[in-house]
C-alpha cells in the first residue's frame, strides 16, 4: 500500500458512478476509489460490493464518530464489505479508536486500514475556539490528534498535503498521510483553499492523494487520472 491516487467518486447515485467508472474499464490496474457519505447513503452497501466486484480498491469515507461500542459494531459490518481503507474522527478519543480497530479486525486477523480525520479543513482557529472551546493553535491540535491516533494503533490520518511532512516527522514515516486538496497547476481550485499539485504532494511525502474534480470534471477523466499517476507515483 502507499503512493497511489484515490479518485473521489463524489456522485449522487449508482448510474452516474458506473458510467464514470466504465471509462476506466480498459486499464490494467483499476483506480482506487473513494466512496463518501452521499453515495453510500444513497445506494447503501450494494454499491461498495459492486465497485469491489469490478476490481477497484475502496476507501470508504464515512468518518465514524460515536460511543466506542457503537463504532466497534459498525466497523465490524464495514469490515465484511472488504473495503481497503475506512476512517473515523480522532475526536472520538482513544477508547473509540481502539474499539474501532477491534471491530474491524476479522477472525483471521486481517483488517482494512483505519485512518483518522484530525480537525476538518472546514474548521478554522476561530470556529474551533468559539464552538469547540479549544484554544490551542490549530496546527498543534491537528498534530496532537494525529499522535493520539498513532498511539491508539491507527494506520494514518487524512490531512492537507501541507501537513503531511509534519505528520511524518511527528508520527513516523510509516504512518500514512492521505491528502485531498490536490490540483493541477493550471486547474480551478474550486472551494479548496490550500492546494498542491500531484508532483509537489509526492515531493512532500504524501502516501495517497485523494483527487475529485480535477479527474471527475475533466474533459478526459482517464487522461487526467493517468497524469496524476505519472506525476505522483512515477
Ligand atoms: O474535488 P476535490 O478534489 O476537491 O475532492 C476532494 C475530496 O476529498 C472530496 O471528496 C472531499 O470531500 C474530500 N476531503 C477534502 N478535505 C478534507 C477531507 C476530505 O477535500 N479535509
Amino acid at each position: 500500500m502507499g503512493k497511489d491516487v484515490i479518485v473521489a467518486c463524489d456522485f449522487s447515485g449508482a448510474e452516474q458512478t458506473f458510467s464514470f467508472l466504465d471509462r476506466f474499464a480498459g486499464l490494467e490496474r483499476k483506480p482506487f476509489v473513494k466512496i463518501g457519505m452521499e453515495l453510500f447513503y444513497a445506494e447503501g452497501p450494494a454499491i461498495v460490493r459492486e465497485i469491489k466486484r469490478r476490481g477497484h480498491r475502496i476507501f470508504l469515507d464515512l468518518k465514524l464518530h460515536d460511543i466506542p461500542n457503537t463504532v466497534k459494531k459498525a466497523m465490524a459490518v464495514l469490515s465484511k464489505l472488504d473495503v481497503d481503507i475506512v476512517n473515523l474522527h480522532a475526536a472520538g478519543t482513544t477508547a473509540m479508536m481502539k474499539a474501532a480497530l477491534e471491530g474491524l479486525t476479522r477472525e483471521d486477523g486481517t483488517r482494512p486500514l483505519l485512518i483518522a480525520v484530525t480537525q476538518l479543513t472546514s474548521t478554522d482557529q476561530d470556529s474551533m475556539e468559539r464552538d469547540l472551546l479549544i484554544d490551542k493553535p490549530i496546527d498543534e491540535v491537528v498534530m496532537h490528534y494525529a499522535l493520539t491516533a498513532k498511539n491508539a494503533g491507527l494506520d494514518g490520518v487524512v490531512c492537507s498535503p501541507l501537513e503531511a511532512k509534519k505528520v511524518h516527522a511527528r508520527c513516523g514515516g510509516d504512518f500514512l498521510t492521505v491528502t485531498p486538496g490536490v490540483r493541477f497547476p493550471e486547474g480551478d481550485k474550486g472551494d479548496q483553499k490550500r492546494v498542491m499539485t500531484p508532483a509537489d504532494a509526492k515531493k512532500i511525502g504524501s502516501d495517497y492523494i485523494v483527487v475529485g474534480r480535477p479527474i471527475t470534471a475533466a474533459k478526459d477523466p482517464v487522461a487526467a487520472y493517468k497524469r496524476c499517476c505519472d506525476e505522483f507515483c512515477g
